[in-house]
């Protein structure tokens, strides 16, 4: 089967697939993975919303850089002097790379063109329900579902009465009572209006159904001398308000932390050309060091050879060889986390040679082996600057928790991520992953066993183990 390196795509792809798998939390892989088996699947859906507008249009192209959309909004432009501000909404959206497909009202009509619409948001404009060209297909049904939002600019007292009582008698009031999306509604009204009983039943209706409000804000209306509670937000708060809609701020629950990883084999050398190695791919300390940045930490990776793309964010310190690493591991301290995911190797050559070996009629020539420096047993027994949780991993053949708990004991760190590596597993090397996390609770030693997962799944759900650990209670001393 191919295989696909990420980095050997085009930019434009690159940007696309990260945008839409941090935009969905899956690692980038997974994400190709999804696209892969919808479009099996016969579903083109998750494409289109990103699809980019059409370059034959004349109308100028406002949006911030030449990036594609990240995310789209179906606007309804409801009828009421306030109409106007959507025109500037349409171009606040598309700054923030969010392609605008713009619904107008018959009364809206009376006060914006479908012509300058459909020129700023660069694409065709809907007005009709019975319109036969775009309900060939149930076009309302597309407008209600093919996007990630859907906003009501300006929303009047009419459309707010017909959502709240499940109308569906225009293109409009189809498409909300039609939609699965959130929406978004940008209220503007006379102040009597926006007081009556009658508006005020309906917004605590809505606000009942989930639909998130922006304004409306105070000031003087359209009508002259009149003033109070009913002018629609301006178009950058309406916007703003759609962009956390669309994109919620993401946790970031290592803020501040600074995370130490050790990832992958070490190359022991023989002579200048043969070294001692193991099946260490890194995957599971890389994809952990990754998840670490995701979540808002600082982190340094330490990294035996490996064939993996440094992970975006991530000082990496490249080495060969264990005390290469250790080397390395004792200058990044302090660190608040230091998770120890590499397969060091046991043992070094002791005689390594300075030329390569030849072979002679004297036989094969003595390998002398010495131990290696253990880093974790290191790290976790250093009396000055040890980090406040040190993590290590066991990967086993036999008698997986048995033996983990005596390495938790044996080498004094906090807990140790438990993996079953025999060849069965396809563990070494493959993508997926069964860990039990092994951790002192309550002076008790606890085993938490996870299910077979993805080595992204389980770098987040061991990050989110750490979040959790640091905010709830200090750690216990090592013993
Ligand atoms: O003793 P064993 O190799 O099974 O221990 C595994 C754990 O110890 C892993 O966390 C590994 O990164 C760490 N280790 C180390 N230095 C060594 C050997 C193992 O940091 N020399």
């Amino acid at each position: 089967m191919a295989s696909l390196t990420i980095r050997k795509l085009d930019d434009n792809v690159k940007t696309y697939l990260r945008l839409r798998s941090a935009k969905n939390r899956r690692s980038v892989e997974e994400e190709v993975r999804v696209i892969l088996r919808e479009l099996i699947e016969g579903r083109e859906e998750p494409l289109t919303p990103f699809a980019v507008p059409p370059a034959a249009s004349t109308a100028p192209t406002p949006q911030r850089t030449g990036a594609p959309p990240e995310a789209s909004v179906t606007l309804i432009i409801g009828g009421g002097i306030a109409a106007y501000k959507s025109l500037d909404l349409i171009r606040r959206l598309k700054e923030r790379r969010v392609e605008v497909r713009c619904v107008l009202t018959k009364a809206a009509q009376q006060f914006v063109t479908p012509l300058a619409v459909s020129a700023l948001s660069h694409e065709r404009v809907y007005t009709d329900l019975f319109d036969p060209q775009s309900e060939f297909d149930a076009g309302h049904i597309r407008l209600a579902r093919d996007c990630d939002l859907v906003v009501v600019a300006p929303a009047t007292a009419d459309l707010m009465a017909k959502m709240a009582n499940g109308h569906a008698d225009d293109l409009a009031s189809a498409i909300l009572l039609a939609t699965n999306r959130k929406v978004l509604l940008a209220p503007a009204m006379n102040p009597l209006m926006w007081n009556n009983a009658a508006t005020r039943r309906n917004l605590a209706q809505l606000q009942r159904d989930g639909v998130a409000l922006i304004g409306p804000n105070s000031g003087e209306m359209a009508e002259a001398g009149e003033a109070g509670i009913g002018r629609m937000s301006e178009a950058i708060e309406i916007a703003n308000a759609a962009e956390r809609l669309l994109r919620p701020p993401v946790p970031r629950p290592l803020a501040g932390k600074r995370v130490l990883i050790t990832a992958g084999p070490t190359h022991e050398p023989i002579d200048p050309v043969r070294y001692i190695a193991n099946r260490s791919s890194g995957k599971q300390g890389f994809a952990i060091a990754a998840a670490a940045q995701a979540a808002g930490a600082e982190v340094i990776l330490v990294s035996g050879p490996v064939d993996l793309d440094d992970p975006q964010g991530v000082t990496v310190k490249h080495v060969e060889s264990a005390r290469q690493m250790l080397e390395q591991v004792q200058a990044a301290l302090p660190a608040d986390i230091a998770i120890f995911a590499a397969a060091v190797a046991d043992w070094r050559v002791a005689n390594e040679g300075d030329q390569k070996l030849k072979k002679t009629s004297a036989g094969m020539p003595p390998l002398q082996l010495v131990e290696n420096p253990d880093i974790l047993a290191t790290i976790s027994k250093l009396t000055d600057k040890r980090p406040p949780l040190v993590i290590g991993f066991a990967a086993e053949t036999e008698h997986l928790i048995d033996n983990a708990k005596s390495k938790l004991a044996r080498k004094g760190c906090d807990w140790i991520v438990a993996n079953d590596v025999s060849p069965a597993t396809g563990v070494m090397g493959g993508d997926r992953n069964t860990v039990h996390l092994i951790s002192r609770k309550d002076g008790e030693i606890a085993v938490d066993s996870w299910p077979v997962m993805t080595k992204e799944q389980v770098a987040i759900e061991l990050v989110a183990h750490i979040a959790r650990s640091a905010t709830e209670k200090p750690l216990e001393p090592a013993s």
